[in-house]
């Protein structure tokens, strides 16, 4: 008698890109269990979803904790998320249960790089507003100090988080005409010698700083970060960025700061809560720019972190190698 293996269950918690949906229902190994819609799965459904699951295939919106990892029970072998950002994962206790993580580090780095470019480049040169005065006859006439901001050349830019992306915006940022590259982080980097990147405490980067960049991940260590005492040390001039993670600044301190004059803009590819009530005082702010986390959204970068979303998950049903796994 041949025993029939059967197909392990996975649980895909959004719609994803078309090439990695084909790469799990072709794959052979797997029977996929959807959450068939373009929103965000309810939690009592990613409960129920979960349960019996050898595999999970998450988004970096959905929360995986202790009580997750518990209705999902004994045969989850791992967890593939479809973001390089991994904070929405309690590692402790997907470590404590022997689970393996995937994740997508790399695929993105260019088009989260070169959206930090532009959001910098759209707030500091206050491209909404402007185009904001077009459309409501706010334009007069061409007026010496109107719309006025700030520009690169000559300046000195400041990141938080030489990572993957913060190295990628630095190398796109230095030409144009950027005279000083500052950083902060747990380590020095090697690779900045190629822009003169000098590795300097972060009050140094703060207050020499007439851009500041955050590019570095979310930890204990990095929430709220971003905060009263933090704004009061830039320069009243001064451009502030976050396409990371929104909890590194706490909001409330931020508002104060571009109220009171104490910063020039801020650019936000992320924020707390995503969405951000359409009410938000942020977003009454002229001098305040809000994007609705689209750091890696092209649907060519979108389609190949669904694929090694999909690889990765394979990898680890199978006891075999992930293209990008997760050491913790
Ligand atoms: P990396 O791991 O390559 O980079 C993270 C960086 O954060 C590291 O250089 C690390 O420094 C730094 N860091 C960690 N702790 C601190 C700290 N306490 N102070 C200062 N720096 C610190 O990741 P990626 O560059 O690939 O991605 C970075 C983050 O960007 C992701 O975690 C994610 O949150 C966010 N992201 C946002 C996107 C968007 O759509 N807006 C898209 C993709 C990512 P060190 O090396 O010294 O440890
Ligand atoms: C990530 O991957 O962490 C981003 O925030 C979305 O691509």
């Amino acid at each position: 008698m041949t025993a029939v293996k059967k197909a392990m269950k996975v649980f895909v918690t959004r719609q994803l890109p078309p090439d990695g949906m084909k790469i799990l229902s072709t794959s052979g190994v797997c029977e996929v269990s959807l959450w068939d819609s373009a929103g965000p799965v309810p939690r009592a459904e990613l409960l129920k979803g979960v349960q019996g699951a050898h595999g999970l295939l998450c988004l970096l919106s959905d929360k995986i904790d202790a009580e997750v990892l518990d209705a999902a029970g004994p045969n989850l072998k791992v967890i593939s998320t479809f973001s390089v950002g991994f904070d929405h994962l309690a590692l402790d206790e997907i470590k404590k249960r022997g689970i393996r993580v995937g994740y997508t580090p790399d695929v993105l780095t260019d088009t989260t790089a070169e959206l930090t470019v532009a959001l910098l480049l759209a707030t500091a040169r206050r491209l909404p507003e402007a185009m904001e005065e077009v459309k409501n006859g706010g334009w007069s006439s061409w007026t010496p100090l109107w719309m006025c901001g700030y520009g690169l050349s000559g300046s000195t830019v400041g990141v938080i988080g030489l990572g993957r992306i913060g190295m990628a915006f630095a190398r796109r940022i230095m030409p144009f005409g950027v005279k000083r590259l500052l950083y902060t982080g747990r380590t020095a980097k090697a690779d900045a010698a190629e822009f003169n990147g000098e590795f300097v405490p972060l009050d140094a980067l703060l207050t020499e700083s007439d851009f500041i960049v955050v590019l570095c991940s979310l930890t204990p260590e990095t929430q709220g970060l971003c905060d009263k005492a933090f704004f009061s040390k830039m320069k009243n001039t001064a451009v502030f960025i976050n396409a990371s993670r929104g909890a590194i600044v706490n909001q409330e301190d931020l508002y104060e700061a571009l109220t009171n004059g104490e910063i020039a803009a801020a650019g936000l590819d992320v924020t707390t809560p995503e969405p951000i009530p359409t009410n938000h005082p942020l977003l009454r702010l002229k001098n305040c720019v809000v994007l609705p986390h689209i750091g890696s959204a092209t649907y060519s970068t979108r389609g190949v972190m669904a694929s090694l979303a999909a690889r990765n998950l394979l990898g680890g049903l199978q006891d075999t190698q992930m293209p990008s796994e997760l050491t913790f």
